[in-house]
């Protein structure tokens, strides 16, 4: 078969690791001949492709990134995109696609089922916010990445009596925030699925302090917000998808936390650094056996599928599952666990 591959939306650590797998064992179990589309649906539409092929994936099993680029475009928000998409396909005779990505970039791809594609997906996304897979890859090396911060933080935060904030990614979702929190011995944990109270915070911390303890490490998930007429804040622009740029509510929170309480505050954002550099050895391993899981499901003929892990077995769900709703973070898991070690 001639199959394309393309990775779609924010990059991911344990890309290329899923590129690798889909080649090698397309290459080696089917003969497979595969085609790159570059830059995710930009290039789909703007028919640039790739090679792609066992060569070409040597070495790349530990590389941060995408070989093939990634873009937020959206064919169905270009003019003609749908249209070109298809074009591409038929000019580079394909069979099937194999599209990596998040929300946005199946959401894509099942729409695109609809239209006589013939797609499967892979779960991506260090936001952990796709419901049908218990996790995707991507999520474990930004959770490593967000609690070595957090150590470090917590040694310059002792030493000058400081509040440190410290706001992670994972958009609408908490995942990033709650396990890294956990991990790192975070003193407040704010995530989006349950707006805070800037007074109840602060009168923690300072509950907190007032117990002999000076530093605090408050992690924060990008998304947080605070309770409706509590603080005001700044709005921003939206992608393609409808979504808002996030980032900065932790500037915000570590201003107040200084006004409230008198505790010196600061804030580190960890930003683009979360989604930068090598997969840890679990995302390798889920990258590698959704790879190889998705180009079974191609010779298998189930398409509008994606691939995802359920209770560590590689299962085929409908796309449509996997879209339905946002996977948010375990309520009990904040309540039982985290906020155990808030005071
Ligand atoms: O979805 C992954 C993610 O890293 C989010 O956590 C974050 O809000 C967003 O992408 C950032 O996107 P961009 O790379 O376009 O700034």
């Amino acid at each position: 078969m001639r199959v394309g591959v393309l990775t779609g939306g924010g990059d991911c650590p344990g890309l290329n690791a899923v590129i690798r797998a889909v080649v090698r064992k397309g290459e080696v179990a089917h003969a497979d001949e595969f085609v790159g589309l570059a830059d995710g649906w930009r290039g789909a539409i703007e028919g640039r492709t790739l090679p792609l092929d066992v060569e070409r994936c040597r070495g790349i099993l530990p590389r941060g990134g995408t070989i093939l680029g990634t873009s937020r475009t959206n064919p169905y928000k270009v003019e003609g995109g749908v249209e070109r998409v298809l074009e591409t396909v038929a000019v580079n005779a394909l069979d099937a696609l194999i599209a990596i990505g998040g929300e946005d970039t199946l959401g894509v791809a099942h729409r695109l089922g609809g239209d006589g594609l013939s797609v499967v997906g892979v779960p991506k996304t260090i936001d952990n916010d796709l419901s049908a897979t218990e996790v995707t890859f991507g999520f474990h090396t930004a959770v490593q990445i967000a609690t070595d911060a957090i150590d470090r933080l917590h040694t310059t935060a002792e030493s000058h009596d400081r509040v440190i904030v410290c706001e992670v990614m994972g958009r609408n979702a908490g995942w990033i925030a709650t396990y890294a929190g956990i991990a790192g011995g975070a003193a407040e944990i704010l995530v989006p699925e349950d707006p805070f109270d800037i007074d109840t915070v602060c009168e923690s911390l300072k509950r907190r302090h007032q117990k002999g303890r000076f530093a605090s490490i408050v992690v924060v998930a990008e998304g947080a917000k605070p309770e409706e007429g509590t603080l005001a804040v700044a709005s921003s622009s939206v992608d393609q998808f409808g979504h808002e740029r996030l980032g900065g509510i932790g500037n915000l929170l570590a201003e107040e936390i200084e006004r409230r309480t008198g505790f010196e505050s600061r804030v580190t954002i960890l930003g683009h650094v979360q989604r930068g550099g090598t997969p840890t050895a679990f995302d390798r391993v889920l990258a590698t056996r959704f790879g190889v899981a998705a180009i079974d499901a191609v010779h298998a003929g189930e398409f509008d599928t994606m691939v995802a892990l359920r209770s560590n077995t590689i299962v085929r769900v409908p796309l449509a599952d996997a879209l339905a709703e946002l996977k948010t973070v375990d309520e009990q898991l904040v309540r039982d666990v985290a906020e155990v070690f808030f005071e």
